[in-house]
């Protein structure tokens, strides 16, 4: 039921017509048993002042903070998490009566789906397609993961460049390498782990290839960010050629669950049978919507 209690959660975005996470979170906060509800927030740019200050006047608990506003959003924080001050984003954001507190829940999201697979990391050789803020995101990640040699292609070269220098210094990756193009089939041979970060076989582009072919082996595992589709022509390239694959629902699902914790003060967890009912629930979303 809906009360005089009833906390409200969010997401800020513009557009933010197609967001999963009001599906998600309704799903969680009613899962969990929070008298709370989750709604999406269309702001414009120039607003964006003014619904923080709304935020404070109504007591919106907690916000999601998607694009374009994830780095402008970073100048009404008054603590800022570790990871936002690095990565000068911040996707979640908690109210409190000292002033907003910002944090970024992809590492942990990323981390999380992992499941069993995370033991694959440690020590592994990863290749990275794409430079942009969900690569930097994944690099926190794999840092903490144990991983020994990353290496980073994109498209346009100099990102990369910036990328790897950025996270050798920062964040104590010891071997972190940009790589040309003349590079990428090599790379693709020595990596054990492949993680696409690019926006390249995401919906309605779905036929966009990525630039290599027929190289991938079984003993590869391929992780794609995107969900929508759920087999990106990479995934379907991953199990053609016999390698273990994953889609990006459950980084969607555990960055989620990460903000819910934050927003609530709590430790709760999904176990493997609410994931399946939750990752079920968020794939008929997609297809009503
Ligand atoms: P995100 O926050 O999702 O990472 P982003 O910061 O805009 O978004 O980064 C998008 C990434 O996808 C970039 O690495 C981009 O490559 P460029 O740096 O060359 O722009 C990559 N990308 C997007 N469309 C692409 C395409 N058609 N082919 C190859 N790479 C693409």
């Amino acid at each position: 039921v809906i009360n005089t209690k009833t906390k409200l959660f969010g997401v800020i975005g513009h557009p933010v017509a197609h967001s999963l996470s009001p599906a998600l979170h309704n799903w969680m906060l009613k899962h969990f048993d929070f008298n709370a509800v989750y709604v999406a927030f269309d702001i414009e740019p120039r607003l964006l002042r003014n619904a923080f200050k709304g935020m404070q006047a109504f007591g919106i608990a907690g916000l999601n903070v998607t694009l374009p506003h994830k780095a402008s959003v970073v100048d009404y924080i008054s603590f800022a998490s570790p990871q936002v001050r690095h990565l000068g984003v911040a996707n979640t954001i908690k109210y409190t009566e000292s002033g907003l507190q910002g944090y970024v829940t992809d590492p942990y999201g990323f981390t999380e789906s992992l499941g069993s697979q995370k033991e694959k990391f440690q020590d592994a050789r990863v290749l990275i397609l794409g430079a942009g803020g969900s690569a930097q995101s994944i690099l926190y990640a794999l840092k903490d993961l144990g991983c020994s040699e990353i290496v980073l292609y994109n498209r346009t070269f100099e990102k990369a460049l910036q990328l790897a220098a950025k996270a050798s210094d920062h964040l104590g990756i010891g071997s972190i390498t940009a790589l040309q193009s003349e590079q990428l089939q090599d790379a693709v041979n020595d990596a054990e782990i492949i993680v696409n970060t690019t926006s390249v076989g995401m919906h309605p582009d779905t036929g966009n290839p990525l630039p290599f072919d027929g190289i991938l082996k079984p003993s590869h595992f391929v992780y794609d960010l995107i969900y929508n589709p759920l087999q990106t022509p990479l995934l379907r390239m991953a199990e053609k050629a016999g390698a273990s694959w994953q889609h990006g629902l459950g980084m969607l699902i555990f960055q989620g669950l990460r903000s819910l914790q934050i927003w609530t003060d709590t430790d709760v967890q999904l176990n493997s049978n609410d994931l399946e009912l939750l990752t079920a629930h968020l794939i008929r979303e997609m297809q009503n919507s």
